[in-house]
């Protein structure tokens, strides 16, 4: 089977959890980075790191790496690339890129360079004269210069890993689900220990939860650019489709439940659960968390509150931390683990986090407080 080299790129502070991923997948040989795990496996891996990773944003395709500080040289290095090894005369290859602390910083023409360069290459190789149709599949070619070193990669998710296809509804601050599966991966919950997240709003944590419980690859109902590549053997698909129907575990008893002040946001999570196809695995009910009381010992808090950023929130944010603090009190079996950017939270929470760690909600800095249970 062909090699490729891959690169799953990561959220900033998820680099370590997308590196455990890979690894369960079975790719062992890997170097990680700042926002991205970097490692070389046989074409399988697309299908199967598409389908599988939780927590990385996109699987990319690198091309090749090399210094290039004039436009002649990033030229000349991206044409003696093998592009034709991995684009079809018909593909279609838009190149998107970005700049940072370089000295090509103009990233329209470092876009319209590497087509140029790209289209010069395969003309010779597929001895081309005019212009190519692009009516073929989609490979949106990437570059990347970071310090002076272009990175040169073909996407092979499409959309971004973190749209599952199943968010049909949402509410006003909804979490990536990338970061939401990589909150659970953070703690040691099970799938046969009780899960509550008291400030669901449109589901996200729960769901995620609830994919990991039954071992469902989350990309199971999307689509991904690289489907139709060439490079991919077609039944290599199919196969990694197989595996996953396979591995899931549709007997595993889950016991999550996801509640939220606002009706409205229970109602969105009830569908969005049932379009993950997760039917009624988990419980929904509007409740606001003053009223939480878990029936079972031992559970998992996981939650993403409002953090109080908006003028005039503030008082009832207070409030709303207070109250999860007064509720978990009676409750010291139970694991609480919170994603929050005010810095009070403990105060208000009335205790400090057995650990933190600070991760970004997007451009947000937050911090993620963990109170870890006394197991009964
Ligand atoms: C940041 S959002 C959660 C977003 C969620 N993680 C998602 O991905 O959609 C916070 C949620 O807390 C809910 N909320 C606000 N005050 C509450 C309270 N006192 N009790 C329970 N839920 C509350 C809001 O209705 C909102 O849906």
């Amino acid at each position: 089977m062909r090699q490729v080299t891959l690169i799953a790129t990561a959220a900033m502070g998820l680099e370590s959890i997308v590196a455990n991923e890979v690894r369960d997948l079975g790719y062992t040989d890997l170097t990680v980075e700042n926002g991205r795990v970097i490692f070389t496996a046989d074409v399988t891996a697309i299908p199967r790191c598409n389908l599988w990773l939780r927590t990385a944003d996109r699987v990319k395709l690198l091309i090749g790496q090399f210094e290039a500080k004039s436009f002649d040289e990033l030229f000349e290095k991206t044409k003696a690339l093998p592009w034709e090894d991995f684009i079809p005369e018909d593909g279609e290859f838009p190149v998107i890129g970005k700049s940072v602390k370089s000295t090509l910083f103009s990233v329209s023409d470092c876009q319209s360079i590497v087509k140029k360069a790209i289209v010069e290459r395969m003309k010779i190789k597929y001895g081309i004269t005019s212009w190519f149709e692009e009516s073929g599949a989609f490979y949106r070619v990437e570059i990347a210069l970071l310090k002076d070193v272009a990175t040169l990669t073909i996407d092979t998710s499409g959309v971004g890993l973190h749209k599952r296809g199943y968010r049909i509804g949402q509410g006003d601050a909804p979490l990536k689900e990338t970061l939401a599966a990589a909150l659970i991966k953070l703690t040691n919950w099970k799938p046969d220990y009780p899960f509550v997240d008291p400030f669901c709003g449109s589901g996200t944590i729960p769901i995620e939860a609830a994919l990991i419980g039954q071992n469902i690859a989350p990309g199971f109902n999307r689509e991904f650019a690289s489907e139709n590549w060439s490079i991919i053997p077609s039944n290599l698909w199919e196969k990694a489709l197989e595996e996953a129907e396979d591995l899931a575990n549709y007997d595993q008893v889950l016991d999550i439940t996801g509640s939220d002040i606002d009706h409205r946001m229970i109602e969105v999570s009830k569908d969005n659960a049932i379009e993950a196809g997760l039917g009624d695995l988990v419980d929904w009910k509007q409740m606001q968390v003053s009223d939480l009381n878990p029936k079972k010992n031992n559970g998992y808090i996981i939650s993403n509150p409002p953090y109080g950023e908006r003028l005039g929130d503030k008082k009832e944010v207070d409030k709303m931390y207070k109250d999860l603090g007064l509720a978990m009190q009676s409750y010291p079996s139970w694991s609480v683990y919170v994603l929050t950017s005010n810095e009070d939270f403990e105060t208000l929470y009335g205790l400090k986090a057995t650990k933190k760690r600070k991760l970004f909600n997007g451009f947000i800095k937050t911090d993620y407080y963990q109170y870890f249970g006394k197991r009964v």
